[in-house]
């Protein structure tokens, strides 16, 4: 297999990976299973992973090399390498290897920055989630969405109970809608992204008072140069959870409602993805034959079969 023309619909990240050239892979050896189902890994995957095991010298182990290597040499930077793209030719299981061969290396990162154990394997645990997530929406066994574990992998993001954080810089346009409003802030200013991860249990305010007040403990004492002041900490969201349409449906006291009044709503956006995220499976389905189980369900679906449209929207918390 020709690795390089399969990339060569990405050429700035071909360079890239050609730039940070090769390094010494060391894949988990008889433990494999071990560590796969300590990263929740789900179960009905574990044996395909163990049989797709890269071998040196192939062409994909060039690229599990310098893949991984993207991700080891820029542990900690803020600036993001080119996102990983999916790569179905490589098989369903290339990124976990990949993923793999960057543990060691991150599991180092966070010990060197005084992170809990118990953090870095609850940040991991996003890994096997992220296969779910793709069964669920696809159906099939893969790594849903290959960028997004990046953050995990560099150090950038971290799971604290029912939320995950990740150390961010505020964008063009709600630097510029904070700075307008009076804060100290504008694009570029430190910042943290708030994420909900789903199979995790309801959104119960209990647990993201616990999370965020975790977070405001956790990011000053491991990352005290990413915030030089103190007063002018800002976390973001950005979510289909966040449309205040959905107030018009749930009922006040819904946990996701209960999430949303913790933000100061900010720019709404086009695509939250609502639809792949509540259903999974095909986002262009008829809204009249999607199935209405639950108040959320019922909501989306006649929200569209009315012909209304569901957003993103992005909102702000002091931290
Ligand atoms: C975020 C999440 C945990 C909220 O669930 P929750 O805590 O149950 O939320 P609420 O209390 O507001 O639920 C209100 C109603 O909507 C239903 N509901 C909530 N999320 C649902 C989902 N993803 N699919 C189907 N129904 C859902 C609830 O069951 C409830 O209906 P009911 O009273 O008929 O049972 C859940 O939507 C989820 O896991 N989402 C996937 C992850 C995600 O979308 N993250 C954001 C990415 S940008």
């Amino acid at each position: 297999m020709d690795v390089k023309a399969l990339l060569s619909a990405h050429p700035a990240w071909l360079d890239h990976l050609e730039s940070v050239g090769g390094f010494e892979v060391v894949l988990p050896g008889g433990g494999l299973a071990d560590e796969l189902l300590r990263l929740t890994v789900p179960h009905e995957d574990v044996n395909a992973i163990l049989a797709a095991r890269p071998e040196p010298g192939t062409p994909q182990w060039w690229l599990t090399e310098r893949c991984a290597h993207s991700l080891v040499s820029t542990m900690g930077a803020m600036e993001d390498p080119p996102p990983f793209q999916p790569l179905p030719e490589l098989g369903p299981y290339f990124y976990v290897y990949v993923f793999l061969a960057a543990l060691p290396h991150t599991r180092a990162h966070h010990r060197s920055l005084g992170i809990p154990e118990e953090v870095s394997w609850a940040t991991f645990t996003d890994l096997g989630r992220n296969m779910a997530v793709h069964r669920k929406r696809f159906g099939t066994a893969g790594l849903h969405v290959p960028y997004w574990f990046m953050l995990h992998a560099r150090g950038i993001l971290y799971e604290l109970g029912r939320l995950q954080f990740n150390l961010a810089t505020l964008g063009r346009t709600t630097g510029e809608t904070l700075r307008a409003a009076g804060l100290p802030l504008g694009p570029g200013s430190p910042s943290l992204a708030v994420h909900v991860p789903g199979f995790h249990g309801p959104l119960t305010p209990e647990a993201c008072d616990a999370s965020f007040e975790r977070a405001r403990r956790f990011f000053p004492r491991h990352f005290p140069g990413h915030f030089p002041g103190s007063d002018r900490r800002v976390m973001t969201c950005g979510s289909w959870l966040l449309d205040e349409q959905l107030a018009r449906y749930l009922p006040a006291d819904s946990n996701i409602l209960a999430f949303q009044r913790r933000f100061h709503p900010l720019h709404r956006f086009d695509d939250g993805d609502v639809l792949s995220f509540v259903f999974g499976g095909d986002a262009t389905a008829d809204p009249a034959a999607l199935p209405r189980r639950t108040r959320l369900e019922r909501a989306i679906a006649d929200h569209l079969t009315a012909g209304g449209t569901w957003y993103g929207r992005r909102g702000w918390l002091p931290f």
